[in-house]
């Protein structure tokens, strides 16, 4: 990165500083975003660390950084905010794998028995047909919590057959998947050991099944920076979307950390820039917002999520 890219960056930073002072507003930024965009950040987190900040902030406005489902969490969560998501265009392709119509026509396969836990990576209307949502952070937790000894999960298929692994109860699954992680090959996993032996092999629950088979740690985002920094291991080989890279580095400067592929990129979670937030404050834009009668069922889902205590 060249200074003067650098020094422009910093001035846009300095720009969104005060705008955000002005307007009451807070930055949110998921883990998979650009670096400059979590150095600014209020906070930088996992779905479900963001989802609670959401829910709790008193700032008038959120700008959130991250992806349409992401802000529109936020739009559920706290009504009475005003929620902006910098580019319209920062979709989920897995959360557009499942229609509230399809999961419908599911539910009534399935019968009134079976509870449909749905990830947060999906529309308002998808929470809107759903019992209860998870993140990667909290999945096992909320299959636990419920006394049905069958469950459905929704959208993502490789977060369904990792849960089944922690749980009596028998977990059916929609078969959704994230491009970014499902597409990663156990070869390439051998090819980042062969260049990092040693290595702590840590991946994201989203990767398919062979992966987690190979892998030491299993965690969200948020939990592998955790792990990174309490474990005693000083070299990781890290399977899941390179925005985690930037901070797993910066906050262990003694631990060496290889990104397992240089396809794991998440063009969605890459599109906003610096520019665009300071835009988005500058002109209060693009607002998100949930149709009333989608958006309090879907609040029910996401509330249920957030009342189960933190693991
Ligand atoms: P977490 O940060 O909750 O682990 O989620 C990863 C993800 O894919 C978000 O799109
Ligand atoms: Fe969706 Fe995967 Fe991108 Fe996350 S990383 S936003 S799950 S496509």
């Amino acid at each position: 990165m060249s200074s003067i890219v650098s020094d422009e960056i910093a001035e846009y930073q300095g720009k969104i500083r005060s705008l955000l002072k002005e307007r009451n507003a807070i930055l949110l930024a998921h883990n998979y975003q650009r670096d400059e965009i979590q150095e600014v950040a209020d906070i930088a987190g996992d779905s479900l660390e963001l989802s609670r900040k959401a829910a709790e902030t008193d700032a008038d406005v959120i700008v959130f950084c991250g992806v349409h489902f992401m802000a529109e969490s936020a739009a559920i969560l706290s009504p009475q905010k005003t929620v902006l998501l910098p580019r319209m265009e920062a979709g989920c392709p897995m959360a557009d794998m499942i229609t509230p119509e399809k999961l419908r026509r599911k539910r009534e396969e399935l019968g009134p028995d079976v509870p449909v836990v749905t990830y947060v990576n999906s529309s308002a209307a998808v929470k809107a047909e759903s019992d209860i949502c998870c993140t990667s952070a909290n999945a096992v937790a909320v299959v636990e919590s419920l006394s049905a000894d069958r469950v459905f999960m929704t959208p993502d298929q490789n977060l369904a057959k990792y849960v089944a692994r922690f749980t009596k109860k028998r977990v059916d699954y929609w078969k959704g998947f994230c491009p970014t992680h499902h597409l990663l090959k156990p070869s390439q996993v051998l090819a980042a050991r062969a260049a990092l032996p040693d290595a702590k092999v840590v991946a994201h629950p989203e990767c398919p099944p062979e992966i987690i088979d190979m892998a030491d740690h299993v965690t969200s985002t948020s939990g592998m920076y955790r792990y990174a920094t309490e474990s005693g291991a000083k070299r990781f080989i890290i399977a899941t979307e390179s925005g985690i890279m930037y901070r797993l580095r910066k906050e262990n400067p003694d631990k060496e950390f290889l990104h397992v592929s240089a396809d794991m990129i998440c063009p969605n979670m890459k599109v906003t820039s610096i520019e665009d937030v300071y835009d988005a404050l500058l002109e209060m834009k693009e607002v998100i917002t949930v149709p009333e009668d989608i958006r309090v069922r879907a609040k029910v889902t996401l509330e249920r999520m957030l009342a189960i205590p933190r693991g």
